[in-house]
């Protein structure tokens, strides 16, 4: 697709179920936010601009997102609906041409491939396009009504709709995509004479079809589209996340003992060949080389256990851990900021911290290395095997 693509990213909500001091769309799954899944699950499509739309907690998203190419945030105050929300983008927009694809920053797992079916069908029907869904239970979802040739007619409110509207499983996931100019001219139209007197951007459907332009569904899997508005959603999407990361862990040739009880994080990266008994907990930024083993109950955040290397049970591999190739980590050993050369040991009951631990080297049970003596930060260790 070569018109240009622009997202907006609907984030104004309060979130009040998070009951949080948080926004809600900062709060993480895989160790990545919610808004950080958004953002890279369209990264593939080469966005021009992202407009991220705050209104309460905005500061927090500002923070979050500063720096970041091409992201800038709108605000909408106060929040009077989803068209409305879509409209306070507008005046972010540095380009009006192409398409817009609207997400929600608390829907997290939208595919990318589906992303990128909605912008290439709104391009080419030069109409909107809009991601429906199944609903096991439709609830207060939107319904997607079509008309005698399948073409999306309009979508109503479960609010506003009748017992037959109500009957309807295909459900609005909130997620489309038109082309840039048509949505600001259609939003120009929508008015707020509903049951929540808002502006709805779903209205924007039923504009379009009385100008006889085009609108069409892709539909994806409920769960490609599953929202983030309570702590158990959030553990839900934690769960989905963890079960998808599972399966492609060992489809790159990872083996899992107990596959439920290993929890993951966004940027984990194991090599094939290694071995995981069960109950391992990988904290941010870990990467595994291949032939390693990590046996059962241990933590590992912001280390690199090279080809080889056995690590566990019970240890804790804390940021800076650089283990090496062949390096044995024993039962109730801590390593922080050290780095263990090839071949080297710590079998048993050790802290190895700030500490450059050489080839081949032994370290027995019970010794400690730091240099920490709750004051100051003293001289690194260097421990060589003679
Ligand atoms: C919306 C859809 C509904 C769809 C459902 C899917 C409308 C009118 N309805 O309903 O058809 O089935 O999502 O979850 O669009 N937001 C703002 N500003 C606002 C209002 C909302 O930024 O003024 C943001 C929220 O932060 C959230 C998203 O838009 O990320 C959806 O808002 P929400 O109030 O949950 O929409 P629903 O009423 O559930
Ligand atoms: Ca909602």
């Amino acid at each position: 697709m070569n018109e240009p693509i622009t997202c907006v990213v609907l984030a104004a909500g309060k979130g009040t179920r998070m009951k949080s001091q948080t926004h809600k769309v900062l709060h993480k799954v895989g160790g990545r936010s919610l808004l950080d899944h958004v953002l890279a699950g369209v990264e593939p499509l080469n966005p021009e601009q992202t407009i991220i739309v705050v209104g309460s907690g905005r500061e927090q998203i500002e923070g979050a997102i500063k720096g970041r190419q091409g992201i800038k945030t709108a605000l909408q105050e106060p929040q009077n609906g989803t068209g409305h929300a879509v409209q306070c983008a507008q005046a972010a927009l540095e380009i009006s041409a192409g398409v817009t694809l609207i997400l929600y920053g608390d829907v997290p797992f939208v595919p990318t491939d589906i992303s990128r079916a909605l912008v290439e069908k709104a391009g080419v029907n030069a109409g909107p396009v809009v991601l429906g869904f199944e609903a096991h239970d439709p609830g207060s979802y939107g319904r997607l009504v079509l008309d005698q040739n399948g073409a999306l007619s309009r979508i109503v409110e479960a609010k506003d709709a009748n017992d037959a509207e109500l009957a309807i499983r295909l459900c609005n996931s909130g997620i489309m995509a038109v082309p840039t100019a048509l949505l600001f001219s259609l939003l120009e139209e929508v008015k707020n004479d509903n049951s929540a007197g808002e502006y709805y951007l779903t209205d924007i459907v039923e504009i379009a079809a009385a100008r006889e332009i085009p609108c069409t569904v892709v539909t994806a899997l409920e769960n490609d589209v599953m929202g983030v508005n309570s702590r158990a959603d959030l553990a839900s999407a934690e769960a989905a996340f963890q079960t998808k990361r599972r399966t492609d862990m060992m489809a790159k040739g990872v083996t899992l003992y107990s596959p439920e009880t290993t929890y993951f994080q966004w940027d984990t990266e194991i090599s094939s060949d290694v071995d995981i008994e069960p109950n391992v907990i990988f904290g941010p930024n870990v990467r595994v080389e291949r032939d390693v083993t990590i046996r059962a109950f241990s933590h590992l955040e912001g280390c690199t256990i090279k080809k080889g290397a056995s690590v566990g049970p019970y240890a804790r591999l804390r940021p800076g851990a650089d283990i090496g190739p062949g390096v044995k980590i024993g039962n109730f050993v801590e390593v922080k900021n050290a780095a263990l050369a090839a071949g080297a040991k710590a079998s048993h009951l050790s802290y190895i911290g700030d500490a450059d631990v050489g080839e081949g080297a032994n370290i027995g049970a019970g010794t400690i290395t730091c240099n920490y003596d709750g004051y100051f930060k003293l001289l690194f260790c260097r421990l060589k095997c003679l």
